[in-house]
């Protein structure tokens, strides 16, 4: 049996527990792969016998998708409590993803809130990957404490480089914590790039998204340069049975990236 709304079989190869509720899995494909996905899509994961839930791309390596995974409910306490080995459905991948390409030559802003940095990840180090074609870079990362930051590693390393501008700001924290403190927002006026000639992209909680394209747009950057991700709730994944709908934008294929300029106007319309 084959469609799109049939999941393709993987095995999770690798799993990392990221902090107490939240895990990234790799996952490979036991025989049919999905077609390749880009940053920023996303795929519908079966936990079998639970449900299936849609998870965004944390890293596409070959044929390895990894997934970062909180688990707020049934399916995804079932897809964290996994272990290497076993089997989860697949479908997809679905849905736009960030237009890095189109910001060659342009200075880029990655703004991520507590998971967001998940959906964000494969844009820092494709950018990175590819350093020369772009501007001034930097990422913003905004988090509840400094227990609950996301790829603690990955940040340190890339808060080494030259080449990215890393910050790194927590809602509290104890007195020992010498870095920032306070919402993202506030890092946006201070970050290194040139706003007229910047590309944005932003994920996180739905109203820090909200905050924080309205700033980089107060501060000259263009509404059709700043990206967010929306999440809705989702059943088909394929833009037929309306979960995700508002207005005439279904999020799960016209979104979930979308432009500030368009995610405005869909944000202004209550959801069904
Ligand atoms: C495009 C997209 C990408 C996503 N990427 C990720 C990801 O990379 N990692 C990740 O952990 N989660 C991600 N999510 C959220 C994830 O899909 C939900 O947490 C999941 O569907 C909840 O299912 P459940 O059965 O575990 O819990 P449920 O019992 O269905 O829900 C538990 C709680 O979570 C709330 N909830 C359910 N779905 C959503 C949602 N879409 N957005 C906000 N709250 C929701 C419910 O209202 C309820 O309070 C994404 C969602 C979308 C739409
Ligand atoms: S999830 Fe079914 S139309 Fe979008």
């Amino acid at each position: 049996m084959s469609g799109p709304m049939v999941p393709l079989m993987y095995r999770v190869s690798s799993r990392r527990q990221d902090l107490a509720d939240t895990v990234t899995l790799a996952l490979e494909p036991i025989h049919e792969r999905i077609a390749a996905p880009a940053p920023g899509q996303f795929n519908m994961l079966w936990a079998f016998g639970v449900g299936e839930a849609p998870i965004s791309l944390a890293g596409i390596d070959g044929d390895v998708l990894t997934h970062t995974v909180r688990g707020v409910g049934a399916v995804t306490n079932a897809l964290c409590a996994m272990s290497e080995g076993d089997q989860v459905g697949v479908r997809g991948p679905y849905g736009t993803g960030w237009d890095l390409d189109g910001a060659r030559g342009r200075d880029v802003l990655v703004v991520a809130g507590g998971l967001g940095l998940a959906p964000v990840r494969p844009i820092v180090t494709e950018l990175l990957a590819r350093r020369a074609d772009y501007g001034r870079a930097a990422l913003l990362m905004g988090a509840r404490e400094p227990g609950s930051l996301l790829y603690r590693h990955e940040l340190e390393a890339w808060r080494s480089r030259l080449d990215i501008e890393v910050e790194v700001t927590v809602d509290s924290a104890r007195p020992s914590w010498r870095g920032n403190v306070g919402v993202v927002t506030k890092l946006i006026p201070q970050s290194p790039v040139e706003p007229a000639i910047t590309r944005a992209f932003v994920c996180g909680p739905e109203v820090m998204m909200r905050f924080c394209a309205r700033a980089l747009v107060d501060l000259g950057v263009p509404p059709s340069e700043v990206f967010v991700s929306l999440e809705r709730n989702m059943h088909c994944a394929v833009g037929h049975c309306g979960h995700c709908q508002l207005g005439a934008t279904f999020v799960c294929k016209d979104g979930p990236v979308l432009s500030w300029a368009d995610a405005e106007q869909v944000l202004r319309i209550r959801e069904r």
